[in-house]
């Protein structure tokens, strides 16, 4: 038993912001963002319209079509996401509301693994499908970074990366041998988990990085500490990235993690028809592929038009590939990812 990707979607909100249009709120220019990461828009979201999983919904509807089943078909939902629309519950169970998956036997699992989650729900995915325990499984990886970002000169270096969108995926079992997942390849290691990071709101209250900086109060005072007044008026509760380390790491680990997958197959980098990286930035993308020395047409990129949407830069990314004709019947397609975390992982697809 091996399972398939048996439909597939994406969505991005309509309003483009190019780089330009960030030039009004920091000072950054087009030519530095696009030198830097090749970034020339990315979308936002509407605001009271729009959220994270309505953005995932939008994208599931057209997997769902795409793989020819109904909504209440779908057994199984996995939520991939650091930008939920509440911080509980989960983003799953909305989009299972926003679809109308009623019945009783359907189930929701939230995931957080940042740039990473789509490769690990498809690992997590590929396990229930091999078991039996599911036959139908919506895997969504969907963010609204725009609600989240810092908009001064301060936080420019994270702002200009980041965009909104969403991809989806119908997961079914097939019995085909030459269809379907080979290999997911998972990691992690905490030791840098405050180098790319969004620390506040949350419950550390201190406890990692020192209580005074965030305005913590006495420990004995009861309740109180998840927002405090000092980490709104010095603006600590926006995402923080060590860009360098972030990138040298990523360079590394990228081409690491695909030749582990490749190993886990007997499988070759001539093999691969198609290279779907996590869009964290031109540049780290366009290592990979002379690491792994893969011709242009073997690599997709289109953090040019989206940015970097997080988890959900690959399902768009593969949505639009498979969209467009790149992918066909039999190709060997490669996701790879490495970001927050540190959290990494790749997949070898068998179309
Ligand atoms: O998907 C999650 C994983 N994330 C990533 O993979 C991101 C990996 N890292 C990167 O993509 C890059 O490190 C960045 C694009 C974030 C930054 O590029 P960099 O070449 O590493 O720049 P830097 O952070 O070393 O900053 C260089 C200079 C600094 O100025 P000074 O100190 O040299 O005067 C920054 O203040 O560029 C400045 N800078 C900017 N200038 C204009 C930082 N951001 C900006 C900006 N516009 N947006």
């Amino acid at each position: 038993m091996r399972t398939k990707i048996a439909g597939i979607g994406h969505y991005v909100p309509e309003k483009v912001v190019t780089n330009e249009d960030l030039t009004q709120y920091m000072d950054t220019s087009n030519e530095w963002i696009i030198e830097r990461t090749g970034i020339e828009e990315r979308r936002y979201a509407a605001k009271h319209k729009e959220t994270t999983s309505t953005l995932g919904a939008k994208a599931a509807r057209i997997a769902i079509k795409n793989a020819g089943i109904e909504p209440e078909d779908v057994d199984f939902i996995i939520f991939a996401t650091l930008s939920p629309d509440y911080y509980f519950p989960g983003c799953g169970v909305l989009l299972q509301r926003e679809l109308g998956i009623t019945h009783r036997e359907a189930a929701a699992l939230d995931i957080r693994n940042q740039c990473s989650g789509f490769i690990y729900g498809l690992s997590i995915a590929d396990q229930f499908i091999k078991s039996g325990m599911y036959k139908n499984i919506l895997l969504v990886g969907a963010e609204m970074h725009s609600m989240g970002l810092d908009f001064s000169t301060e936080g420019r270096n994270v702002t200009v990366i980041f965009g909104d969108g969403a991809g989806a995926v119908i997961l079914q079992p097939t019995e085909d041998d030459n269809q379907g997942i080979l290999t997911t390849c998972l990691h992690s290691d905490g030791t840098h988990a405050e180098e790319l990071a969004m620390i506040n709101p949350g419950s550390h209250s201190g406890y990692h990085l020192g209580t005074e900086k965030y305005g913590y109060p006495d420990p004995s005072t009861p309740g109180g500490t998840f927002v405090t007044q000092k980490m709104i008026d010095d603006n600590l509760m926006a995402p923080n990235m060590s860009g360098q380390l972030v990138f040298k790491t990523a360079v590394v680990k990228f081409p690491a993690v695909i030749k582990e997958a490749l190993e886990n197959t007997g499988l070759e980098t001539t093999d691969i028809d198609l290279l779907v990286p996590h869009q964290a930035n031109l540049r780290i993308s366009q290592f990979v592929q002379r690491a792994l020395k893969l011709p242009d047409e073997k690599v997709v990129n289109n953090i040019q038009k989206y940015g970097n949407t997080t988890a959900a830069s690959i399902p768009i990314a593969l949505s639009e590939a498979w969209h467009d004709g790149r992918i066909q019947t039999g190709d060997l397609v490669c996701l790879a990812a490495f970001g927050s975390g540190f959290t990494w992982g790749s997949a070898l697809v068998r179309w």
